[in-house]
């Protein structure tokens, strides 16, 4: 037993805010943001909420499914920028949605975190412990940005993807995932300090803290192997592939990854120019862009590769 996606959604915050827009807060400039990275513009929540956002991703995948929200066994939520240490996101999608019998938990894997939420839920029903799942990769990340430092605060945006999966004879083929904690410095973004009756930390909150040259090389080179090695693993040939369907941190790492595999580059769809980088959401927008916008087609294979915090990096193949 496996499991295929019968439903997609997503949402965004509907406030877009410009490359120019920054340039008015930070010293930086169109031509910089848009040539080091393809983004022009992202949204920023400013009434939405991550769980919010979360549900309506989920309730239009859960329409488009076909399934009531009291069919739905399992859900977990990919964030790492939830409204609340406690309750989780799932618990709270589950709320507002009517989810009632449901298991809900969190998953933490940075901008992989959509990839690792579907690998679980697949393995779930592949052990036959459950027959659907909701899967939501959601971030309200600009509250995590540091709105002082230019070489962050520009690639970033909030926004929602979700997909429902049912066990089913076809549909996951295979994955990978990886992580390696050697190099978690890279990127960061620490909760409080400690600061408890025995210990008088700073209680401020941090922010997100990038080496964007080492992450950069991380992905180009971690995100074609991993691909190369789950095509190998489940003897699929990179022709098979209709899309790579890529986590959108820039379009230079996608574009670069496209030329290491030597695929054409017009198998590798893009949406980073509208919403930057959304972490453990852009896979799952981008995904639901193409469906909705019919450019699935039954049996296609697809690609789905992510990489980020960590760090972690993984791919999954699915047929359509
Ligand atoms: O979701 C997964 C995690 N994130 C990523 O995948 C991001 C990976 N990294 C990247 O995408 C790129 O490294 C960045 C887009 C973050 C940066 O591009 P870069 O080509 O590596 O630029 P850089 O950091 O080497 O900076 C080049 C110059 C520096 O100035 P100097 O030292 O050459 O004078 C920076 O200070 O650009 C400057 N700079 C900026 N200038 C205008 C940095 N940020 C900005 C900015 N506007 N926003």
């Amino acid at each position: 037993m496996t499991a295929r996606i019968i439903g997609t959604g997503r949402a965004v915050p509907a406030e877009i805010i410009t490359n120019d827009d920054l340039s008015r807060i930070v010293e930086t400039n169109d031509e910089w943001i848009s040539s080091r990275t393809g983004i022009r513009q992202r949204r920023i929540a400013k009434e939405e909420t991550t769980a919010g956002l979360a549900a309506e991703a989920a309730r239009k995948a859960l329409e488009q499914s076909g399934k009531a929200p009291e069919e739905i066994q399992l859900v977990i939520v990919a964030t790492c920028s939830s409204d609340y240490f406690f309750p989780n996101t799932a618990c709270l999608v589950a709320k507002e949605l009517g989810i009632r019998h449901a298991a809900g938990f969190d998953l933490s894997a940075a901008c992989t975190g959509f990839l690792y939420a579907m690998n679980t839920a697949q393995a779930y029903m592949a052990a036959g412990m459950y027959e659907n799942a909701l899967i939501i990769g959601v971030e309200t990340i600009s509250k995590l940005v540091d709105w002082k430092d230019r070489s962050t605060c520009v690639l970033f945006g909030d926004g929602a993807g979700a997909a429902v999966l049912e066990a089913a004879d076809t549909g996951f083929i295979g994955m990978v995932q990886h992580s390696d904690g050697e190099k978690a410095d890279v990127l960061t973004c620490r909760t409080r300090e400690m600061n408890n009756l025995l210990v008088s930390g700073d209680p401020a909150l941090d922010y997100i803290k990038m080496e964007g040259q080492e992450v950069f090389k991380f992905a180009v080179k971690k995100v074609p192997e991993c691909v190369e090695e789950l095509l190998e693993k489940t003897g699929v040939s990179k022709e098979e592939i209709r899309y790579y369907i890529l986590h959108q941190a820039n379009s230079r790492i996608i574009s670069s990854v496209a030329k290491r595999l030597k695929v054409e580059e017009d198998r590798f769809p893009m949406n980073v120019n509208l919403y930057g980088n959304t972490s453990a959401a852009s896979i799952p927008i981008l995904l639901d862009e193409m469906n909705r916008d019919g450019k699935l087609q039954k049996g296609d294979k697809l690609l789905l590769s992510g990489f980020g915090a960590g760090l972690t990096w993984g791919a999954a193949l699915v047929e359509w």
